[in-house]
């Protein structure tokens, strides 16, 4: 941020943060999405939406968060679930040791809280799978705390709007400044309004500046205004598959998932053999591969997603 050498200086930035404040808050009023986990404050609500926000679009959490939380409807109805059943319930979503480390946290609630939602940054972060912005998402988004906390498109925003595009800006800098941006009272808007403007309008590749409410007061805009670049073609856009840097089909989490899969296709309690397990897993597969498909379950093991025995490997039950 600018230092603030004198008064001038701090009143400068206090008013350009209130219009800033305004401008983005008042779009944010009219443009936002209406989304289910937007209209609620129970943290066990927000806490599944931001655990499947992580890692997945909004398109396809929406009916995912809708049937999660109609078959674990409680806190307490999460802990007390077979974790077979929430891992089955996390189909379509991908990354499924979020499921199992959201049980987790649900479990430690219930055990070592009484059931009471832990309010307070510090608290949530040692929480299975609960990073510092999942944590800083949950004491905003349930409990309407003035907190600032960084995902992609929260990072992107604040950069552009109020960083020199010239400067490269340490991770600790921007989170200091989002902290100083927090209009106090407001910050559930805010921080909503921030990931809104990220996913909507200040995307990575191709901003949409002319309909952005914060144009006018946005550094990002301003340099490349005053730049050959403002006048260029926007840079041909990347296609997802190609921005990939390795291939999803064929890495280990391709494979992890195909054996979650199978697993989940079984009656509950029920087992598959290495031998049955192997082909479902990959069609090519012979009895030479086992000891690559020993150490996937075995990875599977430690995180929770598995059990393996002498009957073979199921869901944990
Ligand atoms: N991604 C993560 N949290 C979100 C939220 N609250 N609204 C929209 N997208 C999100």
């Amino acid at each position: 941020m600018t230092i603030c050498r004198s008064i001038d200086h701090i009143n400068d930035n206090l008013l350009i943060f209130r219009q800033i404040h305004q401008a983005l808050l008042s779009w944010f009023s009219e443009a936002a999405r209406d989304l289910p986990w937007r209209r609620v404050r129970d943290p066990y609500h927000i806490l599944v939406a931001e655990v499947m926000l992580q890692q997945t679009q909004v398109d396809r959490v929406l009916p995912k968060y809708e049937a999660f939380l109609e078959r674990f409807p409680t806190l307490r109805a999460l802990a007390e679930a077979p974790t077979a059943d929430v891992i089955r319930m996390w189909a379509g979503l991908g990354y499924n040791r979020r499921a199992v480390n959201l049980q987790r946290t649900a479990r430690e609630i219930v055990e070592r809280y009484g059931g009471v939602f832990p309010r307070d940054v510090a608290t949530l972060v040692t929480l299975p799978g609960i990073g510092p912005y999942t944590a800083g998402a949950i004491a905003c988004f349930a409990f309407e705390q003035d907190v600032a906390f960084m995902d992609t498109n929260i990072r992107r925003v604040i950069r552009r709007v109020f960083t020199d595009p010239a400067e490269m800006v340490a991770e600790r800098t921007l989170l200091e400044l989002a902290q100083a941006a927090l209009p106090v009272g407001h910050s559930w808007a805010w921080n909503q309004a921030l990931m809104e403007l990220g996913s909507l309008i200040c995307t990575a590749d191709a901003p949409a500046c002319w309909r952005c409410p914060l144009r006018d007061l946005c550094r990002d805009y301003a340099a490349r205004r005053a730049s050959d670049e403002y006048l260029a073609p926007a840079p041909p856009r990347k296609r997802v598959s190609e921005r990939r840097e390795r291939p999803f089909i064929g890495s280990n989490r391709y494979f992890r998932g195909r054996i979650i899969e199978a697993l989940r296709a079984l009656p509950p309690g029920a087992t598959l053999t290495l031998n049955d397990l192997g082909p479902q897993v990959r069609p090519e597969y012979t009895p030479d591969d086992e000891a690559w498909l020993i150490t996937l379950i075995q990875g599977l093991e430690r995180d929770g997603l598995v059990v393996w025995n002498d009957a073979g490997v199921r869901l944990p039950e």
